[in-house]
């Protein structure tokens, strides 16, 4: 028996999850070599894919993966396979592997077919713009041991699935990172933002964090509100501990309020009004990008 969301798509066909198979010489299985994407769709309805795309495709070159494929190419896989898979609210996952080749050896192999893998998967309802509806996170925080490339959205996701498993063992949703300076990266699976009194403030891009689609979206929105001030720049664990609010957004998640952090409230410990209102802002925007 398949799940609800059982047709995948791989190297140009679509067919049932268990008739998917790829090569166990292919080098996303022997070295993560590898980018990949995850779109959120609601009832059909797919958010900032353009931006995702664009994001995978500058990963692909930044990585030495030749692969010529429209935006409408992906957009086709995309919407076929939230059609096939019942529109609900799902999440589209794309990726790309150097491909298979014939013997494991470091270096990028001059003849080789990328493969393409793409299915989706159930993603909560779209997230609500109410206190007491929302998801409220607990967090701890750990010095980032990942690599120097994390503005790569990698399927090499090793360092980051430790991070998000000492997390999960230890009791709490996420896990926040910081460099050795003592300065917030970004979340095992997130970006992170923090709030002090009207400024809202997160990390600039660099290769310590993946630029975030929801981080792009959600900063864009935020200029166009007036009564707040957003800052793309270094944030302190000092100034993490002290924020009246923190804030995680991912595709899926969108901006989930965290209200503790390494067992210490966050301001009040409560749900912020500045979250009601970002979180209000994207639900009504997010559709168009
Ligand atoms: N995670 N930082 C990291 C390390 C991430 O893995 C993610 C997303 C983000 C947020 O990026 P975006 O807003 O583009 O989703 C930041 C995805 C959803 C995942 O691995 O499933």
């Amino acid at each position: 028996m398949g799940s609800n969301t059982d047709i995948v798509f791989l190297n140009g066909e679509y067919m049932r999850m268990h008739e998917a198979k790829i090569s166990p010489m292919d080098r996303g299985f022997l070295f993560g070599d590898g980018i990949y994407e995850m779109v959120p769709s609601y009832s059909g309805k797919l958010v900032g894919f353009a931006l995702h795309i664009k994001r995978m495709q500058q990963g692909l070159a930044t990585i030495g993966i030749q692969l010529s494929k429209s935006d409408k190419y992906w957009r086709d896989i995309a919407e076929n396979l939230t059609a096939k898979n019942g529109n609900g609210n799902l999440g589209v996952y794309l990726h790309v592997s150097r491909g298979a080749d014939v013997k494991r050896f470091h270096a990028f192999p001059d003849k080789v077919t990328p493969t393409i893998f793409a299915f989706v998967y159930e993603i909560p309802t779209e997230p609500a713009a109410d206190k007491t509806l929302t998801k409220q996170f607990k967090a701890n925080s750990a010095e980032d041991h990942r690599w120097k490339h994390c503005d790569i959205k990698s399927t090499s996701l090793l360092g980051n699935v430790m991070h998000f498993q000492s997390g999960q063992e230890s009791g709490v949703d996420e896990t926040i990172l910081y460099n050795a300076q003592n300065e917030l990266t970004e979340a095992s699976s997130c970006n992170v933002f923090i709030v002090k009194g009207t400024s809202v403030l997160t990390p600039p891009l660099d290769k310590q964090l993946l630029p975030g689609i929801t981080r792009l979206m959600l900063i864009d929105i935020l200029r166009q509100e007036p009564t707040l001030t957003i800052e793309e720049q270094v944030v302190t664990m000092d100034e993490v501990r002290n924020a009246d609010e923190l804030w995680v957004t991912s595709s899926s998640k969108e901006i989930v309020p965290v209200v503790e952090l390494d067992g210490k409230p966050i301001g009040n410990g409560k749900v912020g009004d500045i979250w009601q209102l970002a979180q209000t802002l994207y639900s009504k925007n997010k559709f168009n990008y």
